[in-house]
């Protein structure tokens, strides 16, 4: 019995040079057990014959809006289907997307889908980079459907740069995600903590750290669409907050730990992704601070509360979850913090050079629990990792309240 044994995926391929590699997607999903129907769009036709898709799938290929046969083909289609995935996605199908347009079979399904939408880009980098199709991009993504990023590598048109269809093997891992995690997370209440803090020095300076908040973001948005009630406390970041979620923005770590203990009790689950700053000036100039006003050598500092430790000791039912930012000694001190915050799992980032945990669209996260396992999450998207992270921490909230203590083998999921 296949992965995707009689699910119903309704495949939407796109005018793309890599419309071609839709065709070994379709045989993998076919070859998994799932009932594929395909929607080509009349670009996608340029590039690939639906005699192919009709062959592989063993149904016939949808592309006509005004078909004879089924002149409600975008119902009869979505209203079975259990998943929508579009791949490739140009540029056109998520910008129409985004926007609500409906002008042709495909446009319109999408309009029409109940399901889960897994969408895979692919297009010229400078594309992919454009305003419009980043801000449709990020409509989307708060609307849950999943768009992957495109990859790296060598573009048709010569150049080298982010446009590729994702791989596969990411599309099928996409799928089974969306697949498989429907609203598990209903009942839960997780209270998640995103991005930097900042501490000001004088009234126009400040000190803070290079998180993006992403991460959190993620979290938050990916346990929101399996059903959690998710409040999510935000140090200054440059992102949308996820919708279904309730956001409230602080700026230094005295005002994020206020916001976190209001909740606390409220919450089943507290996941601290913040990159809290550990210090602060001990004095804080109202004015701007003028050069020759700047006599001391040294900024005179002091330690922030360590929110998690603080709310880690008044616990009294919440799992809780901790990301250690490391640059060398990773496992040696994330298990020192795990122990230490009395936290029920630690994810640890790495947060210097290249591949940074701050700001990437991707990371890698090592996972470790109270009774010693050891998880290495491979780098993957943002909100393909918070999928997986929710998938580990769900069972840790289930066992909690059966007063159930060791923690399951992470090696086994
Ligand atoms: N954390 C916190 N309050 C702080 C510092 C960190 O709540 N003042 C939380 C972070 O949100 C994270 C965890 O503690 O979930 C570990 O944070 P990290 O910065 O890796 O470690 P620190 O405890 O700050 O220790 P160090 O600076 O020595 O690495």
């Amino acid at each position: 019995m296949g992965k995707f044994n009689k699910t119903r995926i309704v495949l939407g391929v796109t005018g793309s040079i890599s419309a071609y590699k839709a065709v070994s997607l379709l045989r993998t999903l076919v070859g998994e057990g799932a009932e594929v129907s395909v929607v080509m769009t009349a670009a996608a036709k340029q590039f690939v014959a639906p005699l192919t898709f009709e062959v592989l799938s063993k149904r016939p290929v949808y592309g006509d809006l005004f078909s004879e046969q089924d002149p409600m083909a975008h119902l009869t289609l979505t209203e079975s289907a259990d998943l929508l995935l579009i791949a490739p996605s140009t540029a056109n199908t998520l910008s129409k997307s985004a926007l609500g347009l409906a002008d042709d079979l495909l446009s319109t399904v999408i309009l029409a889908a109940r399901c889960p939408i897994v969408m895979a880009p692919a297009m010229d980098g400078d594309m992919w980079n454009h305003p419009s199709v980043i801000e449709h991009t990020g409509t989307l993504r708060n609307r849950g459907v999943l768009v992957l990023d495109p990859e790296e590598g060598d573009l048709a048109s010569g150049l080298v740069g982010k446009g590729r269809l994702p791989s596969e093997e990411v599309i099928l891992e996409a799928v089974e995600a969306s697949l498989a995690r429907q609203q598990d997370w209903t009942g839960q209440r997780v209270l998640v903590s995103a991005g930097p803090t900042r501490e000001p020095i004088d009234a126009v300076r400040f000190m803070t750290n290079g998180s993006s908040g992403k991460m959190g973001y993620a979290i938050a948005q990916a346990a929101a669409q399996r059903g959690a009630d998710v409040v999510l406390v935000s140090g200054p970041t440059l992102l949308a907050p996820p919708a279904n979620v309730e956001s409230i923005s602080v700026v230094t770590a005295e005002e994020m730990q206020q916001a976190l203990q209001d909740r606390f009790s409220w919450a089943t689950v507290l996941i601290m992704t913040a990159a809290v700053g550990d210090f602060r000036p001990r004095q804080v100039a109202t004015h701007k601070i003028k050069k020759d006003e700047w006599v001391g050598e040294a900024l005179e500092l002091e330690r922030t509360p360590d929110i998690l430790a603080e709310l880690s000791r008044q616990r009294t039912h919440q799992v809780l979850v901790g990301f250690a930012a490391e640059t060398d000694n990773h496992i040696e001190n994330g298990k020192q913090k795990l122990q230490k915050k009395s936290l029920d799992l630690i994810a640890i980032n790495h947060v210097s050079g290249l591949d940074s945990a701050f700001g990437n669209e991707t990371n890698a996260l090592t996972v470790l629990t109270q009774s010693g396992d050891v998880l290495h999450l491979a780098r993957m998207p943002k909100l393909l990792l918070a999928q997986r992270l929710l998938d580990i921490i769900l069972p840790l909230t289930i066992m909690k309240k059966a007063g159930i203590q060791k923690t399951p083998n992470l090696r086994s999921l």
